[in-house]
């Protein structure tokens, strides 16, 4: 039985998952106003990838007969000073996810809900892939910003990246 705390911190982390949705695709249409239509094609697909983050979180609490509550998404900053900064944000953002997880985690554990520590595994290691991948990108986006050449052939890149819902959990 899913105690009333988990199943709030759960209710609050798909908002939490819904705005870094909204935040990357402020992040998308900033790349698409600078004509780099492949960067803003990779936060496209990663707002789609948090929305499908909800939705996990959704059908858990749905399964555990849990109550469903959505609260409101605050509006994301929209103001970036350059390419460099909205990647960095991101990892920021990634990184602040992963200690929201982490706190569920912890909880789960604490109240010995092996149920939902098994479901937030797969968060768990998805967050390790997500800020290895933002961290990454932070380092090339520093490699090419000043160079159009570089910077075109880094946003011919990032154009390849396509929604592929992962399912194995
Ligand atoms: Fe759902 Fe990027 O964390």
């Amino acid at each position: 039985m899913i105690s009333e705390k988990i199943t709030k911190l759960i209710n609050e982390q798909i908002v939490h998952e819904q705005y870094a949705a909204q935040y990357y695709l402020c992040m998308s249409a900033w790349f698409y106003r600078e004509n780099l239509e492949g960067i803003a094609n990779y936060f496209r697909v990663q707002s789609k990838e948090e929305l499908l983050h909800a939705d996990k979180m959704f059908d858990y609490l749905n399964n555990v007969g849990a109550d469903i509550e959505i609260g409101a998404i605050d509006k994301p900053e929209q103001q970036f000073k350059n390419a460099t900064d909205i990647f960095e944000k991101a990892l920021a953002h990634e990184k602040k996810v992963t200690q929201l997880i982490f706190n569920i985690m912890k909880n789960a554990n604490e109240e010995g809900d092996f149920a939902t520590s098994s479901f937030l595994q797969w968060f768990v290691n998805e967050q390790v892939e997500e800020e290895a991948s933002a961290s990454q990108l932070v380092s090339k986006i520093k490699m090419v910003c000043d160079n159009p050449s570089a910077l075109y052939l880094f946003d011919q890149e990032l154009s390849q990246r396509v929604f592929s819902p992962k399912t194995e959990f």
